[in-house]
């Protein structure tokens, strides 16, 4: 008898393998398919990346054209997906609307239910074309403005920047955010992919796969939290309240979004890599004000806590500074994560065993109707 030892949250629980990537807090590295993530943020764009993730190698130029070029040709907001966004109220959260559009994705693809390698890919392809032509029109309605075709003379990075503001990004702008694309690509069993992980383990299609992983993503303890360290920084204000604001926080016992990490207790890895973006960022539009907030709250935690900043703490201001508004912060995640989503999925599948752990009851003993 007695209770079973039970690990809450699966904390330190290891469930499977994966030869996607490697997430090591001892060295504070991470690396996909073997490749240090700070080298590919530096040299390669979201395609090369999810390439990477998918098939376990680096494209070929001739692969990588032909990616490129199958990626531009589902640019295009699909007519069904659209009349879905225009349907859905300005008062949700734009994380239920790239929910709910790869949903009708999934719905539209007469492919879905085939479970091939080839066919997966092919979707994995659509959803990564067309993901960001939802956000950038869903962020574009809610401030009143039309859809900006997507440009074929531009990568996946450069495009989603187009279709959002209509204007061309400066090259420092375009380089910070490809960078976090990369970087947001993939990170072994988070919340979101177990979520795809366990989804695909009943055979269900890679769209329903994607769509409760979107529904993991988005709670502030996971890619919320990119959203929620820009909220916070709205309530400070200005630098010179940090220290008061976060020793009230604390005492409160809040948690401090963008802090912490359930597998990084010594740093997060991508930190800095995303942190110098943002430094380039903050030189570019002269917003030195946001870097001294920035720097305020994350020495007043230094000093009272051993708790780390995390890729949302820097990734969050970096996104405010390109012009992107705050709820739009956790699509952008979604823009890159679906990479690393799909890539758990088709491994999954490979090697397939039903995800279904066992629970201890402690509820009321048997008892009967009087
Ligand atoms: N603010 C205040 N206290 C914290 C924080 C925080 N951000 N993070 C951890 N702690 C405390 C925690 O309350 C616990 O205190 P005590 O021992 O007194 O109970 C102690 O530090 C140890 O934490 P833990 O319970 O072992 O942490 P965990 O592994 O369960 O949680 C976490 C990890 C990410 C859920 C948590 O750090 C957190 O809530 N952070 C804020 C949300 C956030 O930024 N999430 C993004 C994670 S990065 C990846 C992504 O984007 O998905």
């Amino acid at each position: 008898g007695g209770t079973p030892e039970i690990r809450k949250g699966l904390a330190g629980v290891v469930v499977d393998t994966t030869a996607i990537s490697k997430v090591d807090p001892a060295s504070n590295s991470l690396l996909y398919r073997g490749y240090p993530v700070q080298e590919l943020a530096a040299r390669c764009g979201l395609e090369e990346v999810a390439h990477l993730l998918w098939h376990g190698e680096l494209p070929t130029p001739g692969e990588l054209d032909d990616l490129r070029e199958r990626e531009r040709s589902h640019r295009a907001l699909s007519p069904a997906v659209r009349a879905v966004v225009d349907a859905i109220p300005t008062t949700a959260h734009p994380m239920d609307v790239v929910r709910t559009a790869v949903s009708v994705m999934g719905a539209h693809d007469p492919a879905a239910e085939d479970p091939s390698r080839e066919a997966t890919l092919d979707a994995s392809l659509r959803m990564l074309a067309q993901i960001p032509a939802v956000v950038a029109y869903d962020q574009r309605r809610r401030r009143g403005q039309d859809l900006v075709e997507p440009r074929e003379d531009l990568d996946l990075a450069a495009n989603l920047l187009w279709t959002t503001f209509g204007e061309e990004p400066a090259e420092v702008v375009q380089d910070a955010f490809r960078t976090s694309l990369v970087l947001y690509a993939e990170h072994s069993f988070n919340a979101s992919t177990f979520t795809a992980r366990v989804v695909t383990s009943t055979l269900a299609d890679v769209y329903s796969a994607v769509v409760a992983a979107i529904g993991a993503l988005k709670g502030p303890l996971h890619g919320g939290a990119n959203e929620a360290v820009m909220r916070l920084f709205d309530e400070i204000g200005d630098a010179s309240r940090a220290d008061a604001w976060l020793e009230r926080a604390l005492a409160e016992k809040r948690t401090i979004m963008g802090f912490g990490h359930r597998v990084y207790k010594n740093g997060d890895s991508r930190v800095p890599t995303m942190k110098a973006a943002l430094d380039r960022l903050v030189d570019h539009y002269g917003r030195h004000d946001l870097l001294a907030l920035y720097d305020a709250l994350e020495q007043a935690m230094a000093a009272r806590k051993p708790i780390r900043p995390n890729l949302d703490y820097p990734s969050g201001p970096a996104y405010h500074l390109m012009g992107f508004d705050t709820a739009t912060f956790t699509p952008l995640f979604v823009v890159a994560r679906v990479t690393g989503w799909t890539a758990h999925v088709m491994e999954q599948r490979a090697a397939n065993a039903l995800i279904r752990p066992l629970s201890h009851y402690d509820g009321p003993g048997e008892r009967h109707l009087a």
